[in-house]
């Protein structure tokens, strides 16, 4: 599994500033990717590396690359807001950290309805907190009631269901990560920053699992990513 590209982000090591997103995103794909069954058709929605295929490949049956961008592990070529395959054709359509790049997050979501099959999973992911970084536009955030209305707004689901990736202490980790990487990096000491940023990411993981007020979406807590089921109706 660690020969397909992206094995960074399926093992995402705590001493990246971005674990606060990578780690939980890879947790949960791994999961859902067994529980969804066997012989399934799955859609990558700006696939990027395909880094989670090696998850649902010993489960699934088709699995499709799409991507905005001339990417050579896309098997097709298109945006999300008008993805180039037929009506209900994929019953596990992913679509992981792409909205925020999208220029029409709600025709996005409409065309993600589009392609899941009946009682099939949109599994989507994307950001509440994060620099700006452009693939090849950065345009949104979220909160988690955000991202909740963007969905209902813009399809007919079964259900919807927004979840923060990780803790509010997890999130401020991440950025003071980023810029202790950024500032190690200038003064060439990149391994002393893997240390810190190591250290910053597991106490603030320790200090999310103690305190529940800083995990659940409430007024004061921040969010560096969320991750979306929307289920299409039977
Ligand atoms: C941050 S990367 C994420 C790649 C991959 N899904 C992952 O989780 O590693 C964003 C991807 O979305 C693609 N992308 C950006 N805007 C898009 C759009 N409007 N439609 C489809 N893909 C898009 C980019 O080309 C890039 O491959």
């Amino acid at each position: 599994m660690s020969e397909w590209p992206g094995a960074d982000r399926r093992e995402t090591p705590a001493s990246s500033p971005t674990y606060a997103v990578r780690a939980p995103l890879a947790v949960w794909l791994r999961e859902e990717a067994a529980r969804a069954g066997r012989g399934y058709r799955v859609l990558d929605v700006g696939c990027g590396v395909k880094p989670y295929y090696p998850f649902f490949e010993p489960f699934a049956s088709q699995y499709v690359g799409v991507d905005v961008v001339e990417n050579p592990a896309a098997d097709l070529r298109g945006p999300v807001e008008a993805l180039p395959v037929g009506d209900a054709g994929f019953d596990v359509v992913l679509c992981n950290q792409v909205l925020e790049h999208c220029a029409d997050p709600a025709q996005a979501v409409r065309e993600l309805r589009r392609v899941v099959s009946p009682g099939g999973r949109v599994l989507a992911s994307t950001h509440g907190v994060q620099v700006y970084h452009p693939s090849p536009d950065d345009l949104w955030r979220w909160t988690h009631a955000g991202l909740e209305r963007l969905f209902t707004a813009n399809g007919d689901w079964a259900s919807v269901t927004v979840t923060p990736s990780s803790g509010t202490a997890a999130c401020l980790a991440m950025l003071l990560g980023t810029y202790l990487e950024l500032a190690a990096r200038r003064a060439r000491l990149a391994p002393a920053a893997r240390v810190l940023v190591s250290g910053l990411n597991r106490g603030a993981a320790a200090v999310d699992a103690r305190a529940p007020v800083l995990r659940e979406p409430r007024p004061g807590t921040l969010f560096a990513n969320y991750h979306v089921v929307a289920v299409a109706p039977a």
